[in-house]
């Protein structure tokens, strides 16, 4: 979902960042034995994945560091009655008194430019949840802007201390590639 793109895919690919989302909480209540307890939503944006993770958990957290974001992620889903909102920036959030069973982050990293930003980021969330979903682009069919950069499953692995693959697929749309991977997270990483 690109503003270099047509409107016309962006219903497309909701539906499809959805079913891989809901795909992959599935597997991750598999794995679990239980649906997770508490999902951790990392850059939530204005709520457009937070139906879904509400959907597959029992409680969602949800956070952004854009106030205006948030707000419009707040009024769409006033219905949700088990998903709250914070404002938060990932490199600086703070460790969970508990892990969360589950975190997803949908075309947020590709954003932090700053590779010792990326690299705290990155410890912070091996530190805080089982499971995350990590959806980012690797390829564009028309170049990202200066705001965002395009890298591998692979770097983001790297930075992420423990990481396992346990599940990975892809989201392809209008010429661009996704990739979409579970990474599992052993008890040991905090
Ligand atoms: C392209 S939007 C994606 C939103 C949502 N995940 C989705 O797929 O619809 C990226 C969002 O990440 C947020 N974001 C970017 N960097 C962040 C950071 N370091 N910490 C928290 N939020 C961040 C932005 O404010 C923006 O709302």
């Amino acid at each position: 979902m690109r503003a270099s793109q047509p409107d016309s895919l962006d219903a497309g690919v909701t539906e499809l960042t959805r079913t891989v989302v809901g795909t992959q909480l599935g597997l991750v209540a598999d794995r679990l034995g239980h649906r997770p307890r508490r999902t951790l939503e990392i850059g939530c944006g204005i709520g457009r994945l937070t139906p879904t993770l509400a959907q597959h958990s029992d409680r969602v957290h949800a956070i952004d560091m854009t106030p205006a974001m948030l707000d419009r992620a707040r009024t769409a889903c006033r219905h949700l009655s088990t998903v709250d909102f914070a404002q938060a920036r990932l490199d600086r959030l703070p460790p969970p008194g508990e892990r969360f069973d589950a975190a997803v982050c949908v075309w947020v990293l590709m954003h932090v430019l700053d590779e010792d930003q990326l690299a705290e980021s990155c410890r912070r969330v091996a530190a805080s949840t089982r499971y995350l979903t990590l959806v980012e682009y690797d390829h564009a069919h028309i170049p990202v802007s200066r705001w965002s950069r395009l890298r591998p499953l692979e770097h983001y692995l790297r930075l992420l201390p423990g990481a396992e693959v346990v599940d990975e697929r892809t989201v392809e749309y209008g010429g661009d590639h996704s990739f979409a991977a579970l990474i599992a997270f052993p008890e040991a990483t905090r």
